[in-house]
C-alpha cells in the first residue's frame, strides 16, 4: 500500500479529468493521487506527465491509502450510474469526515439524493459544476461547489488554487448547501444555451439580410468583442466563422450538418423553471430551437410551406448590424436576468442561501459564458443584492432603453423576412409582459372561472371570488367564496 502522500485524488482519467489532475498538481502544495477504471490511461497519463508528480493507483484501496485525511477525492466520470458506482466504491474505502465531490454534470435532484445517502455514513459529498470545457479545466475552470461548510475548509483552499482569477478575485466560491451547485451549473448551461442561440439568430439575420459571407460576419463578430457583448463565445463565434474547410474550401459552417446537439442540462433547466414557475423563455426557446433544427424528417416535409414573397435584402447594412447588435444585447439581459430568477427560486425551493452576487462573480473567468458583461451584474447585485429582477438593475433598464426600438426593428425584419429568430422575439415578448402594466391574464382568470369555478382576485376588493357565469342574467354577480 503506498503512503498517505496526497493531498487530493481524481477518479475517471478522461480528458476533462485528467486535465483537472494536471492542473490540480500544476499548483504549489498539492500532490495528486489519480485513479481510472482501465489501467492503461493511468500509466499513460503518469508517463506523458512525470512533471506532475502524479500518485499512480489502481484500486479503490491503493487511492484512499494514498490520500492524507480528511481523503478528498474528485470523481470526474460521465454523468448518469457511473456516477453512483465510483462513489459506492469510495464510500466503502474511505472514512467518516473524508470529501467525494462530484465534478460532472450531474443533475441536481441526483446530487441532492446522493448527498443525503453519503451523509449518512459521515463522509461528506459535494456536487460541484465545473465549467470551462478541456482548457479549463487544464488553465483554471470556474467552480461551483454546493455541500457542507466542513468540507469547504479543506476543499476551499483545494478548489482555489486551481480555479480561473478574474480581476485578482478566485473564480469558486461556496455556493450553497445540498445540491445548491449543480442546480447553479445547470442555470448556467441553461444561460449558455441561450447565449448561443442569440449569437446564432444574429449570424443568419446578418447574413440573410445583407448577403456578407461568413469571414466578413466573423469581423462584425471580433468588432463586437471590443464592446460591451465582449466575451468568450462571441470570440470563438467569429473563428468558427473564419474556419475554412479544408476538402471542400467553403466555409466550415456551411459544411456543418445544422441539427445542434445537446447533453441535456439546458432540458434540466427548463423542466426546473416550468416546476418553479419561472418563465425561462429565452432559455426555453434557445433549447426548443435545438429540437427544431434535429427533426431533418419534419423539415424535409414542411420545407415547401410557402414564406413571404422576394428576397430579403436590407438597405442599409451597417445600421442593420447595428440594430442586431443592440438586439443581441438587449435579448442577453433578459436570458441572464431569467437565468437569475430561476436560482432565486430554486435557492428559496430547497432552502439554500446562494448569494446572486458571488455566482455573477465566479462567472467572470473560466466558465463559457465568462463575459465583460457579469461585472454589471456584479455590480448590480452589490449595489442591492436583493434585486426583484436583473433587468430592471439602473444600468440594464438603460441599455435596454438604448436597444430597445432596434430591438423591435430586428424582430419585425426577422418576421417579415421569414426568418426564424426564437430567442429574439421571446426575449421581447418577455420584456413586454413584465414591464406591461396590465397582462390579459385578467381574461385568462375569466376563462379558469367560468369553465371550472377556478375563482379570481378583483382589483378593488380583498377576497376570492367566483361569478356565476351560467342562466341568462345580464348582471353577474361575483361571489366571496370565502
Ligand atoms: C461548460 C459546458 C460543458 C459542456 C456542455 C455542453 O460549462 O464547460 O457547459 O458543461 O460543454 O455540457 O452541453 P451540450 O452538449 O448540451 O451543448
Amino acid at each position: 500500500m503506498p503512503t498517505a502522500s496526497a493531498n487530493i485524488g481524481v477518479v475517471g482519467l478522461a480528458v476533462m479529468g485528467s486535465n483537472l489532475a494536471r492542473n490540480l498538481a500544476s499548483r504549489e502544495g498539492n500532490t495528486v493521487a489519480v485513479l481510472n477504471r482501465s489501467r492503461a490511461k493511468t500509466d499513460e497519463l503518469v508517463a506523458l506527465h512525470p512533471e506532475a508528480g502524479f500518485v499512480p493507483t489502481f484500486s479503490y484501496e491503493e487511492f484512499a491509502a494514498s490520500l492524507q485525511k480528511p481523503r478528498t477525492a474528485i470523481i470526474m466520470v460521465k454523468a448518469g450510474l457511473g456516477t453512483d458506482a465510483v462513489i459506492d466504491e469510495l464510500v466503502r474505502v474511505f472514512e467518516p469526515g473524508d470529501i467525494i465531490v462530484d465534478g460532472g454534470n450531474a443533475y441536481f435532484p441526483d446530487t441532492i439524493r446522493r448527498e443525503q445517502a453519503v451523509r449518512e455514513t459521515g463522509i461528506n459529498f459535494v456536487g460541484a459544476g465545473i465549467s470551462g470545457g478541456e482548457e479549463g479545466a487544464l488553465l483554471g475552470p470556474s467552480i461551483m461547489p454546493g455541500g457542507s461548510d466542513e468540507s469547504w475548509v479543506t476543499l476551499g483552499p483545494i478548489l482555489t488554487s486551481i480555479a480561473a482569477v478574474a480581476e485578482g478575485e478566485p473564480c469558486v466560491t461556496h455556493v450553497g448547501h445540498g445540491g445548491a451547485g449543480h442546480f447553479v451549473k445547470m442555470v448556467h448551461n441553461g444561460i449558455e444555451y441561450a447565449d448561443m442561440q442569440l449569437i446564432a439568430e444574429a449570424y443568419d439575420l446578418i447574413r440573410r439580410g445583407t448577403g456578407k459571407t461568413p469571414a466578413e460576419i466573423a469581423e462584425v463578430f471580433a468588432e463586437w468583442n471590443t464592446g460591451e457583448l465582449e466575451s468568450y463565445l462571441i470570440e470563438i463565434t467569429a473563428e468558427v466563422l473564419r474556419q475554412i474547410d479544408a476538402e471542400t474550401g467553403k466555409p466550415l459552417v456551411d459544411v456543418i450538418v445544422d441539427q445542434a446537439g445537446a447533453k441535456g442540462t439546458g432540458a434540466w433547466t427548463v423542466q426546473t423553471a416550468l416546476a418553479l414557475g419561472v418563465p425561462v423563455s429565452g432559455i426555453a426557446e434557445a433549447t426548443f430551437a435545438r429540437s427544431l433544427s434535429s427533426h431533418p424528417e419534419q423539415r424535409a416535409v414542411a420545407a415547401h410551406l410557402p414564406g413571404p414573397e422576394g428576397e430579403f435584402a436590407v438597405d442599409d447594412a451597417d445600421a442593420f448590424i447595428e440594430d442586431v447588435r443592440l438586439a443581441l444585447y438587449a435579448s442577453k439581459i433578459v436570458a441572464y436576468s431569467q437565468g437569475f430568477d430561476e436560482i432565486r427560486a430554486g435557492a428559496v425551493e430547497y432552502g439554500w442561501t446562494i448569494d446572486l452576487g458571488a455566482v455573477s462573480k465566479i462567472w467572470r473567468a473560466g466558465c463559457i459564458i465568462r463575459a465583460q458583461f457579469l461585472n454589471r451584474i456584479a455590480e448590480a447585485y452589490a449595489g442591492e443584492p436583493d434585486l426583484p429582477a436583473l433587468l430592471t438593475a439602473p444600468y440594464f433598464a438603460e441599455a435596454l432603453a438604448r436597444g430597445q426600438a432596434a430591438w423591435r426593428r430586428v424582430v419585425v425584419a426577422a418576421a417579415q423576412a421569414g426568418i426564424p429568430a426564437p430567442a429574439f422575439s421571446s426575449s421581447l415578448s418577455y420584456y413586454d409582459g413584465i414591464r406591461a402594466e396590465r397582462l390579459p391574464a385578467a381574461l385568462v382568470q375569466g376563462q379558469r372561472d367560468f369553465f371550472g369555478a377556478h375563482t379570481y382576485r378583483r382589483i378593488d376588493k380583498d377576497g376570492t371570488f367566483h361569478t356565476l357565469w351560467s342562466g341568462d342574467r345580464t348582471e353577474i354577480p361575483a361571489v366571496d367564496t370565502h
